[in-house]
């Protein structure tokens, strides 16, 4: 098989910690092709750490000059929209950090862009790839545990005031919203992708409680599915008492996920309850499995789709629900009434702006 040639764009937190290790972890099939950063210093400890000697502080350089086959982009997320556009004019599928951007008019520029270029932009969505996963989507969706009813995402973690030192974060023009989009964004996208139906309706509040931030700390939301099914989701960075939590009761067991930044096949459980009321654990779903390293895993999905010539899993589409669902959930919180699937079009104030833009950022925090 053909090697992807691979730049990596962004050499900060989560590239360093993640996709330039994702890269280099897949001497098989991937080739770290080139690093860009606007940090010289992060750029040169990088290519010494991941032995690298193509180093640029501008994209469209190294596009001209090395011509990747795959452009990861994980920079502050103002930059992706911008970045993966031109990435993918160049000829190359971008691998996009989350969220993937900041507006339906956004991933609609993007999703535009795929279809002009006829490449490909994948959104991370590493808690679809984690240990597990796979296993409990499957499962559900064959039926075998019946019709999902209830979903449960809680993502309560802990994030204190220095974190937003990081002068990006927590600001609407370059983080584009809090908790709900850049931390939970990884349990909600997991319950969303579980439940199998469609969301229909989302009621939700979010809100600024306690750190110094425009964005939320905090919201809360409950979840009407296509066929009737519910779920409630909370998200937070609040939490003294860290954990990622989420449960999907179905017809004939209840599915358990409990961890905190990663899933690991050990975290997820099953349970049912026998003919004499009590509940028993189910032990004959999982298949062991190598512990799984989630950025890898879903950039060698990534790389056995492009290498096949195949549309890959996670498109822009399919990024674009979970962000719709987001930009629901905070129009219900501005609203006060529940938001609909289809109903945030263009014309509409959060078509346009997570929070809708300036006077609604307004009436939200001294309304
Ligand atoms: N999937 C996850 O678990 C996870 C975890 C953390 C962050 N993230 C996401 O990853 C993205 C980056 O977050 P981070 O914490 O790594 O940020 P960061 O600030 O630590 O790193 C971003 C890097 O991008 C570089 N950069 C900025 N503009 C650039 C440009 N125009 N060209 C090239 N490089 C540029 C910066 O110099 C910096 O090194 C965000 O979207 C964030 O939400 C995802």
């Amino acid at each position: 098989m053909k090697k992807a040639r691979i730049g990596v764009v962004g050499a900060g937190g989560i590239g360093a910690a993640a996709h330039l290790p994702a890269v280099t972890g897949l001497p098989d099939i991937a080739e770290l092709t080139a690093i860009v950063d606007l940090d010289p210093d992060r750029l040169a400890t990088a290519g010494a750490t991941f032995g690298c000697e193509n180093l640029y502080s501008d994209l469209a350089v190294m596009l001209e000059e090395q011509k990747p086959d795959i452009v990861v982009v994980a920079t502050p997320p103002h930059l992706h929209e911008p970045l993966a556009i031109q990435a993918m004019r160049a000829g190359s599928w971008v691998f996009c950090e989350k969220p993937l951007t900041g507006s339906l008019e956004s991933a609609d520029r993007i999703l535009a862009a795929e279809e002009e270029t006829g490449q490909w932009c994948v959104t991370v969505s590493q808690f679809r790839y984690a240990g597990g996963s796979r296993q409990v989507r499957d499962d559900l969706a064959s039926g075998r545990w019946g019709r999902p009813l209830v979903g449960v995402a809680h993502t309560s973690w802990y994030r204190g005031p220095e974190y937003w030192d990081i002068p990006w974060r927590g600001k609407f023009a370059t983080e584009f919203a809090g908790a709900t989009t850049t931390q939970a964004h990884h349990a909600i996208d997991l319950l969303l992708w579980l439940m199998g139906g469609q969301w229909l309706s989302v009621s939700g509040i979010a809100d600024t409680l306690s750190r110094p931030i425009e964005v939320e700390d905090a919201s809360v939301a409950t979840v009407r599915f296509d066929g009737g099914a519910v779920a409630t989701m909370l998200s937070t960075v609040l939490s003294h008492n860290q954990a990622t939590t989420l449960q999907v009761m179905a017809e004939r067991a209840t599915v358990n996920l409990d961890t905190l930044y990663m899933p690991l096949l050990e975290e997820w459980s099953v349970r049912q309850v026998d003919a004499e009321g009590t509940t028993q654990l189910v032990t004959d779903w999982s298949k062991p499995e190598e512990p799984v390293q989630a950025h890898r895993a879903q950039l060698a999905n990534i790389i056995a789709h492009w290498s096949a010539g195949e549309q890959p899993e996670l498109t822009t589409a399919e990024a674009r629900s979970t962000l719709e669902f987001l930009t629901a959930l905070y129009k219900s919180s501005h609203v006060g009434a529940p938001v609909a699937r289809g109903e945030i079009v263009p014309g509409d104030p959060f078509y346009t702006a997570l929070d809708a833009g300036g006077p609604t950022r307004k009436a939200r925090h001294h309304g």
